[in-house]
């Protein structure tokens, strides 16, 4: 049989026998790596210009290169471009069609360049990317956790450990524990985004190149610090993407904890929340539902972020140096996870905004005079009596209450004494809710005047981290 057609692939040159189309659609990425259409564009500008400026290319042809990746961004803007997926994927796509447009002068785009350089110079930015945006994100989550929280400064519920009643808490409190997981979220992506500073580019297949590239050149001008000094690690290396991954994973967890208190809290059961109409689904069957799938949307995906995370430490594992096709394998869950997070934070910034809080029924199961029995032992605590000692009896004295159905506050200053001697006082008398909130005064606790502190100081954090990322574009 006589050799076959080689194609119009840019490393058909060895080639005997066309590909297999299975083996086309098998190997092709460009149904997803399209989306890092326009960082490719940046690198391959900025390479040419480099290209240039070292004179491996003269002024006119770099200027014909640029007007065809200019003439590419357009089409790619306006869907006039053309994903052929005999390309295989978005980078020979590219390079291919600035051939078409500008003639054999394309063929010089390449110079010194691998797609392994090239595809981890496109990965770097387009992760910058996202986790800028990610970030913005997070902040204006945590506003309106913090805007929520200041409304709600007075609303007490109860906390819960176990999920039993515990002991009694501001609404704003609450929430802002979330915007501590948030903040650090953020601060997990800022430096994420900070350890990608050094440019694949120029780095080669593996072993950089004979050419007089100047790789100084094409990492200032897309942004990095440096080039990467080891073009081994340069292309091989993908912890920039494990590292966005797993500060997605950690955000998508976080979320998904609030996500299912807002389950929780909107069941008839607790009935502490009501979601917006706009934030809520019905049933298809039954006419009285109001569903939180929302909410329990966002709990769901945090599983497949989960799972991206988990997906691409398994792809880097066992590979040897430097690049495998594996790598490839990157792509997706990245896209995925990022596309996940993003709209799952506007979702719930959304759902949070919107929700009704009833402060009624919250306030009464604040209530139970049960949540205020740490208090009554800390009462004996004061009088000189072990902690040990004062936990016991007052053990003794919750447990006489539930047998006898009767209200803790309700024990006499007699009765208390059957179950210690030391007791100052009634029960009534020692214990409100009020100061039960109040008299928790140190760092971190329940007082008014801490909670109102800490959503002061989360407030002017987020509004300062806002502004300095309007201010560069950059990170928080
Ligand atoms: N589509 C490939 C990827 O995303 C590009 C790199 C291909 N390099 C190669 N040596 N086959 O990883």
């Amino acid at each position: 049989m006589s050799p076959q057609p080689t194609g119009n692939k840019p490393w058909s040159g060895r080639f005997r026998e066309s590909t297999d189309p299975a083996v086309e659609r098998f190997t092709a990425s460009i149904d997803f790596d399209r989306a890092l259409a326009q960082y490719d564009l940046r690198g391959s500008r900025a390479h040419v210009r480099m290209l240039q400026s070292v004179g491996l290319v003269s002024a006119d042809e770099c200027n014909e290169m640029l007007r065809g990746l200019d003439a590419i961004e357009t089409e790619i803007q306006t869907a006039k471009f053309v994903y052929d997926p005999a390309l295989e994927d978005i980078h020979m796509a590219i390079e291919s069609r600035l051939g078409a447009l500008v003639g054999p002068v394309a063929g010089k785009l390449h110079t010194g360049r691998s797609r392994n350089d090239q595809v981890a110079t496109d990965f770097a930015l387009y992760l910058r990317d996202v986790e800028s945006a990610a970030q913005r994100a997070l902040l204006e989550l945590c506003a309106v956790l913090i805007e929520r929280g200041t409304e709600h400064l007075d609303t007490v519920l109860p906390g819960y450990t176990h999920l039993q009643r515990a002991q009694p808490v501001r609404l704003a409190h609450h929430w802002l524990a979330f915007v501590g997981m948030f903040q650090r979220d953020v601060g997990r992506l800022c430096d994420a985004r900070a350890r990608l500073d050094r440019a694949p580019l120029g780095a080669g297949a593996l072993a950089g190149s004979t050419l007089p590239l100047d790789r100084e050149h094409t990492a200032r001008e897309l942004g990095f610090a440096a080039p990467n000094p080891n073009s081994m690690d340069a292309v091989a290396s993908r912890d920039g993407a494990l590292e966005f991954l797993s500060a997605a994973a950690i955000a998508m967890v976080h979320l998904s904890r609030l996500a299912e208190e807002l389950v929780l809290w909107s069941s008839s059961e607790f009935g502490f929340v009501e979601l917006a109409d706009a934030y809520s689904t019905g049933s298809s069957l039954m006419p009285n539902k109001k569903n939180p799938d929302v909410p329990e949307l966002v709990r769901g995906k945090s599983g497949r972020v989960i799972g991206d995370l988990v997906a691409l430490l398994t792809v880097l594992k066992g590979l040897p140096l430097t690049y495998n096709r594996d790598l490839q394998e990157d792509k997706e869950p990245v896209f995925d996870a990022a596309r996940t997070l993003c709209d799952c934070l506007e979702v719930m910034t959304g759902a949070i905004a919107t929700l009704r809080v009833n402060t009624a029924r919250m306030g009464e199961a604040a209530s139970d005079p049960m949540l205020l029995a740490t208090d009554l032992a800390e009462a004996l605590v004061r009088e000189g009596v072990p902690f040990r000692e004062a936990h016991e009896a007052v053990g003794r004295a919750v447990g006489h209450c539930v047998e006898k159905e009767v209200d803790l506050r309700s024990l006499s200053r007699e009765d208390l004494h059957g179950f210690h001697p030391a007791f100052p006082a009634s029960a009534g008398e020692l214990l409100s809710l009020e100061s039960a909130l109040e008299s928790r005064k140190l760092i971190g606790g329940t007082a008014r005047e801490n909670v109102e502190q800490n959503l002061n100081q989360a407030r002017s954090a987020v509004a300062a981290a806002l502004a300095n990322f309007d201010a560069d574009r950059g990170n928080a």
